[in-house]
């Protein structure tokens, strides 16, 4: 039983490309694992759309990945890890889950100095206050100041990562919080690490990024780890990706801004039958 959840895939998914930044960093501390992606891209963006509809998708992606034998399920997706966790956990208990909410505030939390943290998101996931729960619960001292920045999701679909107009969007988002003296950002979204750069420049360098990706890939780890469920084979993982539809750039723009070679990999499902 050991053997065959060592041999099985992590299943990883999200809205769309966002996902992909997470994939990246467990890809490079756990680079002997298999990999399954789901980038629901024919519903992107989920996160403008009501809970309920959000719940609904999170449990087609997670039937899909449970139909590939995953052994644990990374929800690469900070909308549907604001509002659907109860839900998945109580709808499928014999799958772990690692969201990535949790690993992302409790980073957040131990590097702050001045204990004034920003937060942009999604307007589903700043709207359910998950974040500011999550911060005051490691430390009720933490002031938290959130922004929806529903703008930032399509640019990076789209492509445009960097640029005038790209650049416009983030200061005006930014500058508000920025302005409250935040010595800490959290990027809550799993699309936004592919705008950490412009991000940077805006914000200086007395603010700390926290980028989801990172903390989240060490979860991983560790769980894989305590639970001795780790592949041991000795070569890299396969990484397959899945979409529920294949826009034309989208090899391109990920291999552009993640470096990842997607051509052979990439196959559509229709997620509305699961
Ligand atoms: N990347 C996702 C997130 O972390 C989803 C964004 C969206 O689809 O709106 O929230």
């Amino acid at each position: 039983m050991k053997k065959k959840l060592q041999n099985s895939p992590v299943g990883i998914f999200d809205s769309g490309i966002g996902g992909l930044t997470v994939l990246k960093e467990i890809r490079k501390v756990l680079p002997n694992e298999d990999l399954i992606y789901f980038g629901d891209t024919a519903r992107v963006p989920y996160g403008i759309k009501s809970v309920a509809t959000i719940q609904k998708y999170a449990i087609q992606d997670v039937n899909f990945l449970l139909k590939k034998d995953v052994k644990l399920i990374v929800v690469a997706c900070n909308t549907v890890s604001s509002n659907a966790m109860d839900i998945l956990r109580t709808k499928f208990k014999n799958i772990p889950f690692v969201d990535v909410l949790i690993p992302n505030a409790l980073y957040a939390s131990q590097i702050t100095n001045n204990l004034k943290i920003g937060v942009i998101g999604t307007p589903a996931t700043i709207g359910s206050g998950s974040y500011r729960k999550v911060l005051k619960r490691f430390n009720p001292k933490i002031k938290v100041f959130s922004k929806m920045t529903p703008l930032l999701v399509p640019l990076a679909e789209e492509g445009f990562l960097k640029g005038e107009i790209t650049r416009l969007v983030l200061k005006n988002y930014l500058g508000g919080l920025i302005n409250k003296n935040i010595d800490t950002l959290i990027l809550g979204c799993t699309h936004y690490p592919l705008f950490e750069k412009e991000i940077s420049k805006i914000c200086g360098k007395k603010i700390s990024i926290v980028n989801s990706a990172l903390q989240t890939a060490r979860t991983v780890k560790n769980i894989l780890e305590d639970n001795d469920i780790e592949n041991r084979k000795e070569t890299f993982g396969n990484i397959k990706i899945y979409l529920s539809d294949i826009p034309v750039n989208f090899s391109k723009t990920v291999y552009k801004f993640l470096k990842l070679d997607l051509k052979n990999g990439i196959e559509k499902v229709d997620i509305e039958k699961y």
